[in-house]
């Protein structure tokens, strides 16, 4: 008899994922080999969820520890961009994805694996991202999305092919959201949070204390960073990874880092998204307060552009590409220079950066002073004004108020 073939699987240890271990082998004739990253969600023991995909008959089944290189070589570029789609969110599933793929593709190759599967469903954008990442590393891999394609289209029948075939079922029907998490925060959608005009229920966040209860004296925190990299916190030297945990503490137990937003999909939908990410949130304030200092107005000005195209373009699952290793070889440019420290307030649910040093930082007191030891040359202004507003002039007296082309008439 042939080998059968053998499939790599993202598995996660709920019931979707649980049940393609199993529709693998029964309807696909499959090997499965059940692969759980562990990229800092919040359930931290993975041992059982190896397990529970052997006893379901994969023939292997690992749990790998990404979050280091999840942090080294995704999290510090996005420091780096200040990503955030859709200038809010700070894509913390599209970035989990990317590194969730490399060990995808890795595992298979070492299986003898030809294909993926995963357990995203057709409406969202984690099938867009997996597939788009799967398709830059390695394109002669085939992919399986069970959820997309199978029949079990309601829970219902879900849970009865489950029960007819050994998979566990959990107790309670009612799964009232949809939670995504990792080192950079936790999505929270679907539920009662598909009628926009409900208030998310309090017990959605589970990251960062309600505002209205925080205490009412403020925090200070100083944030160091090297090389647009966060690496001290209040003066003690740790991993980015460390850093992140640390602020996730220190802006969750002030009740920042909430967002509640609607989001535009990849694929033309609309939706609510509640997002929690008080850590990221910090550093990426700080880090974006610091380049303000380090960077001079031309490089800030294109920046933010190239900013808002390297979110859309990871929001979009292009992580393997040459759009976002370009962008990121500017940034690798700019932010040389992104090294110092950021002293922030956090009260009641708002920060306030109120203090910025660093070796290179472009602020110069004596050119910026009113007071003693000016050394601005404030003679040259007059015929500078008279050259930079000529253009307004010209305008003025052709076009501009007082013409007779002027709209307003
Ligand atoms: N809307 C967010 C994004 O696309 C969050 C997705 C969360 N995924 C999930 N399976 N709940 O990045």
């Amino acid at each position: 008899m042939a080998d059968k073939e053998r499939v790599v699987l993202a598995y996660s240890g709920g019931l979707d994922t649980s049940v393609i271990v199993k529709w693998l082998q029964v309807e696909k004739n499959m090997d499965v080999i059940a692969i759980c990253g562990n990229v800092g969600q919040d359930e931290k023991d993975l041992s059982w969820i190896k397990q529970k995909a052997l006893d379901m008959g994969a023939i292997a089944s690992e749990a790998v520890d990404m979050r280091k290189e999840y942090a080294d070589t995704i999290l510090s570029k996005e420091i780096w961009a200040n990503g955030k789609y859709e200038g809010i969110y700070p894509l913390l599933s599209a970035l989990s994805r990317p590194i969730i793929a490399k060990y995808l593709v890795d595992i298979a190759h070492q299986y003898g694996a030809t294909y993926i599967a995963h357990g995203c469903t057709g409406k969202g954008n984690d099938q867009v991202r997996f597939e788009t990442c799967i398709r830059a590393l390695d394109p002669s891999l085939k992919i399986l999305a069970p959820v997309r394609d199978w029949d079990l289209t309601t829970r219902d029948s879900e849970m009865k092919w489950a029960k007819e075939h050994g998979v566990p079922v959990p107790t309670s029907h009612d799964k009232p959201y949809s939670i995504d998490d990792n080192l950079w925060g936790r999505a929270i959608e679907c539920g009662v949070l598909e009628d926009t005009w409900n208030e998310p229920p309090a017990d959605i966040w589970t990251m960062t204390e309600n505002p209205e209860n925080c205490p009412a004296d403020p925090e200070t925190v100083v944030i160091g960073f090297e090389g647009g990299v966060p690496t001290s916190i209040n003066g003690k030297r740790m991993s980015l990874l460390d850093c992140i945990t640390e602020a996730d503490e220190i802006a969750g137990r002030n009740g920042f880092g909430r967002i509640d937003m609607i989001e535009d999909r990849v694929v033309g939908i609309k939706s609510r998204e509640c997002y929690e990410c008080p850590g990221a949130m910090l550093l990426l304030e700080a880090h974006h307060s610091l380049e303000t200092l380090c960077l001079d107005a031309e490089t800030l000005r294109q920046k933010a552009k190239l900013d808002v195209e390297w979110a859309s373009t990871v929001y979009r699952g292009f992580w393997y590409s040459q759009n976002r290793e370009a962008i990121d070889a500017y940034n690798a440019y700019t932010q040389k220079y992104v090294t110092g420290d950021i002293r922030i307030k956090l009260c009641k649910g708002g920060i306030f950066v109120d203090g910025l040093r660093s070796p290179y930082s472009l602020y110069d007191y004596h050119l910026a002073t009113y007071d003693e030891g000016d050394t601005f040359d404030k003679t040259a202004s007059d015929g500078f004004i008279k050259i930079h507003g000529l253009q307004s002039k010209t305008w003025s007296r052709i076009q501009g108020p007082g013409s007779e082309l002027n709209w307003d008439k």
